[in-house]
């Protein structure tokens, strides 16, 4: 066995565990930490047919009694109406006060179902089980979920810390090349904020054998944040590094360029720009660049800057009259900048490669 745990020390606490091949053992870890109650699991179409069977026989072997709810695959199904239909479903179920939710799946069904947990009488017990890497070193951690309003992403939510999250990153192996990469952009983040170290895991293209190891790294850092800033209302905020201009690609793509796809531009572009203007050490940009091309990940964008700006100034993450970027100073460093509405066209300008 070579367990790897994180605690993350918010509320009560509660531990990642990361393992290879965990996952028909998974009803160990939910009895121990949800003890003898009845369980809804919920999971999108395809991770269903992959690994739905698995964990409903783990959890059989510890004799807990289950329930699965199935959705259709796709950021399309986060949306207020599935939300209804997890809260019908858990209701007709009669799940009580003391029983729990697993989201077994992406960010998606971690949003989805952490939604429905925080809400459902009140909130209860609700356990992630993340199998895409995104969720994996980013969205399983966090508390922090979502669905999707006509208007924009993510633009109604709650917090919702789980009480246990379980990884297996065996389950990894059945992504396709690019789930692989949309989430790789997401983990060379931390490296990027946080890491020399781990960023010379993706330099060097160490990941074979070690993804285990840097999924430990990445939540650890994100819980070290999260555990300062929970509400996200300060330092959490470096966590968007590459998102100000990411989140604006998406959005002019009409969402056809994924999210890890968008964050991977834009976190190179905010690399150039701090280096243009003399916030960022000199060669940032190129290490950043040449690690997010050995993946196929993207480095700039053909968006022009203008609608950029435009896409960028209708975020919610825009406070008053100030747009605060994430820039690097160097690899392992980076640092909140105040850009002003005014100034953020001229600050993707900086950013493209010219
Ligand atoms: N809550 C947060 O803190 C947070 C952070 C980042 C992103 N997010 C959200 O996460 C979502 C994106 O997450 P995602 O990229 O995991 O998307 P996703 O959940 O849609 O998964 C991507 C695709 O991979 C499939 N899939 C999942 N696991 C698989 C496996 N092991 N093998 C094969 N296929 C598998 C899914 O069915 C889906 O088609 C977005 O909605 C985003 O807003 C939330
Ligand atoms: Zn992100």
């Amino acid at each position: 066995m070579n367990r790897r745990t994180v605690t993350i020390k918010v509320n009560k606490g509660y531990d990642v565990i990361i393992e290879n091949g965990i996952l028909p053992n998974c009803g160990k870890i939910v009895k121990e930490t949800a003890g003898d109650c009845r369980i809804a699991v919920i999971a999108d179409s395809n991770v269903a047919n992959l690994y739905l069977k698995t964990v409903l026989s783990s959890l059989a072997e510890e004799k807990l009694q289950t329930e699965h709810y199935i959705f259709d695959a796709g950021e399309k199904s986060k949306t207020i109406s599935t939300l209804a239909d997890i809260l019908e479903f858990l209701a007709d179920k009669k799940l009580s006060r003391s029983d729990t939710v697993i989201a077994l799946g992406g960010g998606v069904t971690g949003d989805i179902a952490g939604f429905a947990a925080s809400v459902y009488l009140r909130g209860v017990k609700f356990i992630q089980i993340p199998t895409t890497l995104l969720s994996a070193v980013d969205s399983s951690v966090g508390g922090k979920t979502a669905v999707d309003l006509n208007a924009g992403k993510n633009l109604a939510g709650t917090f919702k810390q789980p009480d246990a999250v379980i990884c297996d990153p065996k389950t990894l192996s059945t992504l396709s090349e690019k789930e692989f990469s949309n989430g790789l952009a997401e983990a060379i983040k931390y490296g990027v904020l946080f890491s020399e170290e781990l960023f010379e895991y993706f330099e060097n293209d160490r990941l074979e054998d070690n993804l285990d190891e840097i999924i430990e790294k990445c939540v650890a850092f994100k819980g070290k944040i999260i555990e300062k800033d929970e509400f996200d209302t300060g330092e959490r905020k470096l966590l968007n590094l590459g998102h100000t201009i990411g989140h604006a690609i998406e959005k002019c793509s009409n969402y056809t360029i994924s999210h890890g796809f968008a964050v991977a531009s834009g976190m190179a572009m905010a690399a150039r720009a701090g280096e243009k203007m003399g916030i960022t050490q000199a060669g940032t940009a190129e290490a950043i660049e040449k690690a997010l091309e050995k993946y196929s990940l993207p480095t700039d964008t053909s968006f022009d800057p203008c609608s950029l700006a435009s896409c960028a100034l209708s975020d919610k993450k825009r406070a008053g009259e100030t747009i605060t970027a994430v820039i690097p100073e160097r690899i392992g460093k980076c640092r909140l900048h105040g850009i002003s509405v005014g100034e953020l066209e001229d600050f993707i300008k900086k950013g493209k490669k010219q």
